[in-house]
């Protein structure tokens, strides 16, 4: 099963899911069932590692960013990957437009996943504080464990 998660600049939030569903996936024995990736739709931070709050944050929760580098989402993407993961309706939109049909992956909404959540979509924390990168790993700990179990469960 190839994930593939996905936000606009692919330094913050889809980097911080990718690093921590890998973990999640291997805390979980799972390792030999799934690959991760992640990608973003604008090009203005291609080949760049992760912004550093996103890294300290990972980092002080245990996960490790620092050897990921961004990348852009193109139309193989939804032919190499099963299930593509963006993290807002903005990103969804974006998603679409560079989806081919037939498709061969399923693209969803992160918080889909966690439906006992009101917000719908995991804010972007480049022009915020702290917190805003808290808050970006509570919501993808609780949607990436959401996920596993659905997809386990299936
Ligand atoms: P991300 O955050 O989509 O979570 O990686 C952003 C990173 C960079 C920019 C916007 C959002 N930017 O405008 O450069």
């Amino acid at each position: 099963m190839k994930l593939l998660f996905v936000c606009l600049g692919n330094i913050c939030r889809s980097p911080s899911a990718e690093a921590m569903a890998r973990q999640l996936i291997a805390q979980r024995g799972l390792t030999e069932r799934y690959q991760c990736d992640s990608a973003g739709t604008g090009d203005w931070h291609i080949g760049h590692a992760p912004d550093k709050r996103a890294q300290a944050a990972g980092h002080r929760r245990g996960y490790d960013l620092t050897e990921l580098r961004a990348r852009l989402l193109t139309a193989a993407d939804f032919d190499d990957f099963d299930l593509i993961l963006v993290m807002d309706n903005s990103n969804l939109d974006n998603a679409r437009a560079l989806q081919p049909t037939p498709s061969h992956a399923t693209l969803k909404r992160m918080l889909d996943y966690l439906p006992e959540q009101p917000l719908r979509e995991v804010p972007d924390p480049f022009y915020g504080g702290e917190a805003g990168f808290e808050k970006v790993l509570d919501l993808l700990e609780a949607s990436i464990n959401g996920l596993l179990d659905e997809l386990e469960a299936a």
